[in-house]
């Protein structure tokens, strides 16, 4: 017999890195979204949101994200009943964190589960950068990939998909801030320089480089370093960011070896290798006085890079999208 609702879940991401701007991203643990998609004996999508969740955003399908994504599978895999989408947000729009990526890859991958097919990666991307670009109208894929793919991905394009995944290692720790702050990401956009001079633009690629070297050698030193260093988009953002420095140099005093800025923000992270909760600790609370000494509420917690990428969830069971394997259910 037909699935009749199948359910994914897809990890939140952090994105640009430094100087992967547009490029690097990587999906981390213990925040995503989930929905659920369930055939339907009409036409057309229903979209609604779970009440549980933390936000909410559009439920007209055509501008929401989750549902985007699972038209173009839908279409993909020539199905054209009805779907209803359910959707659990557990991370908020506009953090820097690949809200709306997340949604848009579970999605995707809970309505390929359902309607039993299996599509290409190349096909996959176009359905949830389509999905992404519903919200952001523009279509990156720089949390698509690491949402769906799990681990760090450097992507050089989603259309077709050319792009490097590295897993992440198990002692790297990324103590991620989250602010209560908004940074529209249109408007980080237009504060870029359109233009960047030849010598500027192979100083960035060689900072990327040796970002990419850091995380084959799991370097955490060199990591930390490199992702600290763009001379072009960080710059250009900083009035963005007003607790930015602050809030670096705080966790670079409690033990980190570098924190940047996640997206356009306004999340932070800051990564470490994990030597135990006191010093996780002490970066946790020195980010959060920093934090709060700018005016801020924020939520300071700590991840890890989530490997196994997007999920599909089957009673107590959990199964990667891209390796096929079991692996422990999300707890959120
Ligand atoms: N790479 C994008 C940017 C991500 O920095 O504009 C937005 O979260």
């Amino acid at each position: 017999m037909e699935n009749q609702v199948a359910t994914a879940w897809a990890p939140a991401s952090l994105s640009n890195l430094g100087p992967g701007f547009d490029a690097l991203g990587a999906a981390i643990d213990g925040l995503g979204d989930q929905v659920s998609v369930e055939r339907t004996s009409g036409r057309g999508m229903e979209v609604t949101f779970d009440t549980s969740g933390v936000w909410s955003g559009p439920t007209d399908a055509e501008r929401n994200t989750a549902a985007v994504a699972a038209a173009h599978v839908a279409d993909s895999l020539q199905y054209d009943g009805g779907l209803r989408i359910t959707i659990k947000k557990g991370l908020a729009a506009g953090t820097g964190l690949g809200s709306s990526a997340a949604s848009a890859v579970a999605g995707a991958v809970a309505t390929e589960h359902l309607l039993g097919g299996k599509l290409s990666l190349d096909e996959m991307t176009a359905a949830v950068v389509a999905g992404e670009s519903a919200t952001s109208g523009h279509g990156h894929a720089d949390n698509v990939l690491p949402s769906l793919l799990g681990g760090f991905v450097l992507m050089r394009s989603s259309h077709p998909v050319d792009h490097l995944r590295i897993e992440g290692w198990n002692d790297l720790s990324l103590m991620v801030g989250l602010p209560e702050a908004e940074v529209l990401t249109r408007e980080a956009r237009a504060a870029l320089p359109g233009v960047i001079p030849l010598t500027q633009a192979v100083d960035h690629a060689a900072r990327l480089a040796l970002m990419m070297a850091a995380l084959h050698t799991r370097d955490v030193n060199a990591l930390g370093r490199w992702m600290m260093s763009d001379d072009v988009v960080i710059p250009a953002r900083q009035h963005l960011w007003p607790y930015l420095e602050s809030v670096v140099q705080a966790a670079l005093e409690a033990g980190a070896s570098g924190c940047t800025i996640s997206g356009s923000g306004p999340a932070i992270v800051a990564c470490f290798r994990n030597r135990g909760h006191a010093q996780q600790e002490s970066i946790r609370s020195a980010m959060q006085a920093r934090l709060n000494d700018a005016g801020l509420s924020a939520l300071v917690s700590v991840h890890h890079i989530a490997n196994h990428g997007a999920l599909i969830l089957d009673g107590d069971r959990a199964i990667s999208w891209r390796s096929g394997v079991s692996v422990p259910a999300p707890t959120h």
